[in-house]
């Protein structure tokens, strides 16, 4: 069998342009790659000969290239005696740039048409750069982002073979997982009319490894979910994830904060309760880069303002926020921010400014009630505050907005440093249009707070059909947010068969859907199944805050539009009537 090159590279050395260096001096090499850049001076051609390690400058004669049609992204192999550039031609800024080759022998592996695109040229339209991603991924930037992926995707996996873990693969091809998104179904030719589920994540399978002896697992796990995208999100997109048998919280925790210590040097891990995180930053995924805290401002009655005192006597909340400076907060830039909170549901927003002990507010109050609110609100000298009364939820989401509006605008963001906050004590319930849904997903553990199994049953017996009880439930679930980002999310799993039933009896499900949708799972439960929990990170959302870029796209190779399409292969597209009906599918009419 022949090597790749071998007549070719006879009596050369085949090398890589990262590999190039003195010790190459006047000998004769053989290098692969992309034909670059083309400077024509007198009889010869000077090219930049590119590989994925690297450039090399090259130069041969103009017949030699006029000869073999060489056309820019050609792919050549060059044979040639490396040589040291004349003095004063050097290129520091190129790590081959004292060298240069003097070609003696050419072969064209591939000629190149004229490029659709300049992959480096970033002002490229999205959708052009995404129907011709293959040229894309050619651009520094991407090549950079990629090779960062697989360093990521290495290290973990080295942190945890390192503890014991077992990678193991579990079937994309599966029946629906509850993760909260729409499935993407596939249809069974063999079982007509059936269907499975592509896996939003692995969660029951993992849970079932545990049944099964598996100890402590992990996967690169690819998931698919059908739903709405944003920068952030991918309908197709890999989790690191994992689950242990035998641990608690801490446990768990302890674990990832060792795969956050393997992928960053310096690093701040903290921990907020789901309640304090909403308390103070008006969200469960805070930016701690931002150093803006929200105040409680219920203690207000006595000034007698009347939105106020009605905003107490419904229950709802007023909050406040202070910023050390009111210099880029003119009328204008106060009216648009206003109006960016009304359009979130708000009635308003109150603002005071002091400057020499005058009050500057859009409440046309008395200076003395300004000054008490000024100083309830911990105000400071030439600073601003924020005051936002109504409903809590809607209090806390315009908080949250206002919190990074306002961090970006003034500059606030200490980007020195990536800070990590775990949030913990999660609500168990949430309600979603008047139905008890899960916070997480339903196989999450409920906070015992020290019940024994049957208490903690019976406890759940009385929340059924009660929303009042639901939502006193607390969780064992955990996120990891950072920089104001959810990168991993995961809990301590129920394993006892009853609360798990229990729990789905909650969420509304009968016994016949229990029975037909989680039958075989409750089961396994029954049979010695060990306490354990887990967590999956998003993959491409960790890798996109280590590289820096604020799109998920530029850091997974083939990524779908916001849309959910290949642009590149046109998928989703249509198909044959036959195949349809292989399926036992037909298209309703006008989809044709
Ligand atoms: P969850 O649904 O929170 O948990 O997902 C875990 C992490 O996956 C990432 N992620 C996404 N990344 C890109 N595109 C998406 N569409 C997308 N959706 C989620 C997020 C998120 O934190 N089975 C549980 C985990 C567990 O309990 O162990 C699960 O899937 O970074």
């Amino acid at each position: 069998m022949k090597h790749f090159l071998e007549e070719f590279s006879k009596n050369s050395k085949k090398v890589l342009c990262s590999q190039i260096d003195e010790s190459l001096l006047k000998q004769s090499v053989v290098v692969s790659g992309w034909v670059q850049n083309q400077r024509d001076h007198g009889h010869f051609a000077f090219l930049d000969l590119k590989d994925h390690t690297g450039v090399l400058q090259i130069f041969l004669d103009l017949d030699l290239l006029k000869k073999f049609k060489i056309s820019l992204n050609s792919v050549l192999a060059v044979k040639g005696t490396l040589l040291k550039r004349p003095e004063g031609t050097e290129n520091k800024k190129l790590k081959t740039g004292l060298f240069e080759l003097k070609v003696e022998e050419v072969q064209v592996l591939s000629s190149s048409d004229v490029l659709p695109i300049d992959p480096e040229d970033e002002k490229v339209r999205d959708s052009l750069k995404l129907k011709y991603r293959y040229l894309f991924l050619r651009s520094e930037k991407l090549q950079k982002y990629l090779k960062l992926r697989d360093e990521v995707v290495h290290t973990v996996r080295q942190t945890l073979r390192k503890e014991g873990f077992l990678e193991c693969e579990t079937p994309i091809l599966y029946r629906t997982t509850p993760e909260g998104a729409r499935d993407y179904l596939v249809p069974s030719r063999i079982h007509q009319g059936q269907f499975y589920s592509l896996v939003q994540s692995p969660q029951i399978l993992k849970q079932l490894l545990m049944i099964g002896g598996v100890w402590k697992y992990f996967q690169m796990a690819r998931c698919f979910r059908d739903e709405d995208l944003r920068s952030d999100r991918q309908p197709e997109f890999t989790q690191i994830d994992l689950e242990m048998s035998f641990v608690d919280i801490a446990d768990v925790l302890e674990l990832n904060e060792k795969i956050i210590r393997a992928l960053w040097k310096d690093v701040e891990i903290e921990k907020l309760s789901y309640q304090d995180s909403m308390e103070y930053y008006g969200s469960d995924q805070p930016d701690l880069r931002i150093p803006l805290k929200l105040r409680a401002l219920e203690d207000v009655e006595d000034l007698g303002i009347e939105i106020f005192n009605k905003t107490i006597k419904n229950k709802g909340r007023i909050k406040s926020l202070a910023l050390p400076s009111s210099e880029c907060w003119n009328r204008s830039a106060l009216d648009k921010l206003t109006k960016e909170i009304k359009n979130l549901g708000s009635r308003g927003l109150i603002y005071i400014k002091e400057e020499n002990g005058q009050f500057n507010s859009s409440l046309s109050f008395s200076q003395g009630v300004l000054k008490k609110l000024y100083e309830k609100a911990k105000g400071l000298p030439k600073g601003l505050i924020f005051i936002i009364a109504g409903e809590e939820s809607l209090v806390n989401t315009c908080f949250s907005f206002l919190i990074s509006y306002t961090a970006r605008k003034m500059s606030l963001i200490d980007s020195s440093k990536d800070k990590f906050v775990w949030i913990t004590n999660f609500p168990l319930f949430a309600l979603e249009e008047g139905s008890v849904v899960s916070m997480h997903h339903p196989f999450t553990m409920p906070d015992d707070k020290g019940l024994s199994s049957s208490e903690l049953i019976e406890k759940l017996k009385n929340s059924m059909g009660n929303t009042d009880e639901t939502s006193q439930w607390t969780s064992k679930a955990y996120d990891l947010v950072c920089n104001g980002q959810e990168v991993a999310g995961g809990s301590i799993r129920i394993h006892n068969p009853e609360i798990q039933n229990l729990v789905f009896k909650i969420l509304g499900l009968n016994d016949q859907k229990i029975q037909d949708q989680f039958g075989f799972f409750i089961e396994a439960l029954r049979y010695g199944t060990p306490p354990h929990g887990g967590i999956a990170w998003g993959l491409d959302r960790l890798v996109m805050i280590l590289s820096g870029t604020d799109d998920i796209r530029d850091v997974i190779p083939f990524p779908k539009t916001l849309q959910a399409a290949c642009l590149m292969s046109q998928a989703p597209s249509m198909v044959d009537e036959a195949r349809l009906r292989e399926l036992g599918l037909s298209l309703k009419k006008g989809l044709k």
